[in-house]
This record gives C-alpha cells, structure tokens and sequence, in this order.
C-alpha cells in the first residue's frame, strides 16, 4: 500500500451519499450508457473520492486536483493502488488566486453569478447527510468556460 495515501473519515463517509447523487444525474443527463465523458474534480482531497467515482464510471475519465502537495501525493498514492486506467495523474490547480487572493465562493448567490457568467444554469440541490448540499449546474454547449 502506497505510504502517502491519507484516509479523511469524512470523505469516507460522504462518498456513499455522493455517488447515489452522481448516479443519478450522470445517466438523466447524459443518457444511460453514456458515451464517454471527462470530469474534473477541484479541491480533490485525499484521492479517495475520485478512485471511488472512477470504479463506478468506467465510461468516464476523471481528472483529479488540488492545490496541497500532500493531498496530490495522496491522490497519486490512491490511483497507483487502485490500478484505474480511467483517472489522470493529479493537477494542482488553485481555484482563488487567479482573480484575485481574496476571492471565494462563499454562499450560492456568489456560485449562481459565476455560473451565469460562464453560461451555466442552475439544475438541481440535493441534501446531503451532514447538513451540506450537492448542487447541479448545467452548461450549454455553446459557451466557452471564461
Ligand atoms: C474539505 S476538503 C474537500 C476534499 C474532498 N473534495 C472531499 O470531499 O473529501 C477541501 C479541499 O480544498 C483544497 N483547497 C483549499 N484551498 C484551495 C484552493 N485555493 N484551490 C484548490 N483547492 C483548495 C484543500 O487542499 C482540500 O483538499
């Protein structure tokens, strides 16, 4: 076993709740049997999530991130473990600093304004167990991320 993985109780807890959401909303929008189908995950953690999802979604290639050494070194512990063709080594990507260092999507009204400044709609919340929320935005095809 890889000695830099690290194993976060609450990501172990959550992944469960997670993955019914994913499986869920992967096929109604995409449609069962998806073709195949990329997914960035940002602020990754530990890696356990993204080897989780990519077990279950083998028609999808996921590419994990963070902006912590040691979580990249962990995601990268999970991957060689796992033996997943469909999980791309981790890239360390910094959500805040590219605007401004004092930026950061702090409540939903924030999350709905980026969203519509990058052509995405807003779809559906579900609740999660430990009183947080998964929410679902949808981007047409005809708008570049900015
Ligand atoms: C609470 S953990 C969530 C990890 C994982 N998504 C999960 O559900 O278990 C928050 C993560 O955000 C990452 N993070 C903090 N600041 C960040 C930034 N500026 N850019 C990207 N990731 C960041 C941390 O390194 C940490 O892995």
């Amino acid at each position: 076993m890889s000695q830099s993985k690290i194993v976060v109780e609450a990501a172990e807890r959550n992944k469960e709740p997670i993955l019914k959401v994913l499986e869920d909303v992967i096929p109604e929008k995409f449609g069962a049997g998806s073709p195949s189908l990329s997914a960035l995950e940002i602020s990754s953690g530990s890696g356990q999530h993204v080897v989780y999802f990519a077990e279950k979604f083998k028609n999808i290639m996921w590419q994990p991130s963070d902006i912590d050494e040691k979580y990249i070194e962990s995601i990268k512990g999970f991957i060689a473990d796992e033996n997943l063709e469909n999980v791309k080594s981790p890239l360390v990507i910094d959500i805040t600093k590219k605007e401004n260092e004092a930026w950061g999507l702090r409540d939903v009204d924030d999350l709905e304004k980026e969203a519509k400044k990058n052509g995405m709609t807003f779809d559906a919340m579900f609740n999660m167990p430990a009183n947080n929320k998964i929410l679902v935005w949808l981007k047409s095809e005809e708008k570049e991320l900015a």
